[in-house]
């Protein structure tokens, strides 16, 4: 029996076992580091599902010649070459409202965690210290919260922030004064350079795309007030991670707190050595809610694609266009 769904990172819940009594299963959650064997592995498959580690590249699918579906269990769709699995007449999916909520909730928990000095007052008090004195923090209530990308994830951070006494400044160039997303947050749209003079906390919530990879440079950490967080919890490469450090080493600005990085798992970094510097490895999706909806999510879809039906949260198209005109446009807007 040949393989149906390849899943090539560490994927493991009810939905997938659902899977696997109807289709052939193969979970292999370290797949995605060995590519050579992902080739050989996604070269007779139907459908694969990976997380956001997995290179679903060009390259791999034009190996791929009986994939129908590829299932991102997750938002970012920056590790796979969309445009090449459309012209190849492959089905995306991804999960974006599934795990939005647990995203803004760890950036206010990071919010918090910087303006208090948690992680650091918890090593004083591990390490034998009282030291109260040292982690005088600051409130969050009366500060300005700058949210750079007002999509899913930057309203509901806004939402938060709102409710514990913050003003909401909001750059996003995709975002009209007179959105929803604005109305709702009651966000001041403004110029980035504008944002990152007037923000307490800088929190960044833009996907890796060719404009903003690398957009937060030394030259916009020096426009940031010194008192002011950075906070980065959606993707490392849209950091130049030297020009932070160099940013934080002239204190230029207060402290950041990274949930993502520009390499995944991190080189050792300057950055591990800073007091005010709060990181963890990528977690930001990581509650068991969001998780079970997320492979709920991407389960349902694949299951459906590849029974001939339509899937829902389609990227490009809902159903595979493997014989089709390759002309045919897509579905939605890819952008
Ligand atoms: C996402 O894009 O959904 C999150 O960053 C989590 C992930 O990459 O899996």
């Amino acid at each position: 029996m040949t393989t149906d769904i390849v899943v090539a990172e560490n994927i493991n819940a009810p939905a997938l076992d659902e899977l696997k009594t109807v289709f052939k299963v193969i979970v292999d959650p370290n797949l995605w580091k060995s590519p050579e064997k992902l080739l050989a592995m996604v070269a007779d498959c139907r459908a694969l599902i990976v997380r956001n580690q997995t290179r679903v590249s060009a390259d791999l699918l034009s190996g791929a010649k009986r994939l129908e579906v590829i299932g991102r269990a997750g938002t970012g769709l920056d590790n796979i070459d969309v445009p090449a699995a459309s012209v190849a007449g492959i089905v995306v999916v991804n999960t974006p409202d599934q795990n939005s909520m647990s995203a803004a909730e760890l950036t206010l928990a990071m919010m918090l965690a910087l303006a208090r000095k948690l992680p650091q007052a918890d090593r004083n008090v591990r390490g034998g210290g009282w030291d109260r004195q040292r982690f005088v923090g600051t409130e969050l209530y009366g500060k300005t919260m700058g949210i750079v990308g007002l999509g899913r994830i930057g309203v509901l951070v806004a939402l938060r922030a709102r409710a514990m006494g913050m003003h909401i400044i909001a750059h996003d160039a995709y975002v009209s004064p007179d959105s929803v997303a604005v109305t709702e947050t009651h966000a001041r749209l403004v110029e980035l350079d504008v944002l990152l003079g007037e923000a307490d906390f800088v929190s960044c919530h833009v996907p890796l795309t060719a404009q903003t990879a690398h957009l937060f440079n030394y030259e916009l950490f020096k426009k940031m007030k010194p008192t002011a967080f950075f906070l980065n919890l959606a993707r490392g490469e849209v950091v130049a991670e030297q020009d932070l450090i160099r940013a934080l080493e002239e204190k230029r600005i207060a402290g950041a707190a990274m949930d993502v990085r520009e390499q995944e798992p991190p080189a050792a970094s300057g950055l591990s050595a800073m007091e005010n510097v709060i990181l963890t490895p990528h977690i930001a999706a990581f509650t068991r809610e969001a998780q079970d909806r997320v492979v709920t999510s991407v389960c349902r879809d694949v299951g459906l694609v590849l029974s001939g039906g339509k899937a829902g949260n389609f990227v490009n198209f809902s159903k595979p266009r493997r014989n089709e005109n390759k002309t045919v446009a897509s579905e939605r807007i890819l952008i």
